[in-house]
């Protein structure tokens, strides 16, 4: 059995995350979403509600479930016998950041990063755009799955 990890911050998934698990969900018969920590990063959405957020994105994808993971990726790739860490490429902007995650994986694991190309008519959704358009009350519900378009505003309104 084949199994991949898709790992990412996922603060909050979006449509362009969703089409990469929807690819890497053809591709192997498992595929952990891993909601990990970036250590550079402040989160909006707490762990539990990231994890929440992705499952209810992906619960239409029957070999996909979902993790969260308080470690190193290339160690938790590596326990459960991963083929694969799989990431989503944009364009050339997430590039360099990509290659020295995906080469120091290999160095501490061994495990290989796949990138996956996700659909063009939405490469240009990031998180970090869909919060600051919600925080300034745009449109999102093209941008992100129905159930966090909707724990976003909740967000949002609560924070005022
Ligand atoms: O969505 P992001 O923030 O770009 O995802 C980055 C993430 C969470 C995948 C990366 O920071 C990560 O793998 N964190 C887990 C800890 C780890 O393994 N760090 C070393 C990466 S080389």
């Amino acid at each position: 059995m084949s199994i991949a990890v898709c790992p990412g911050s996922f603060d909050p998934i979006t449509l362009g995350h969703v089409d990469v698990i929807e690819r890497a969900g053809t591709m192997f018969d498992e595929v952990v979403v891993v909601v990990a920590h970036n250590a550079a990063k402040r989160y909006m959405f707490s762990d539990a509600e990231r994890v929440a957020l992705v499952e209810g994105a992906v619960q239409h994808l029957p070999n996909v479930r979902v993790a969260l993971l308080d470690g190193l990726i290339a160690q938790y790739a590596s326990s459960i016998g991963a083929k694969a860490i799989v990431k989503g490429l944009r364009g050339a902007a997430d590039y360099d950041d990509e290659q020295a995650m995906a080469l120091l994986n290999r160095h501490l694991s061994g495990v290989e990063t796949i990138f996956i190309m996700g659909d063009t008519a939405l490469s240009h959704i990031a998180s970090s755009f869909v919060k600051d358009i919600a925080h300034h009350g745009g449109e999102i519900e093209d941008l992100v799955p129905a159930n966090v378009a909707a724990q976003l505003k909740q967000k949002v309104e609560q924070n005022g």
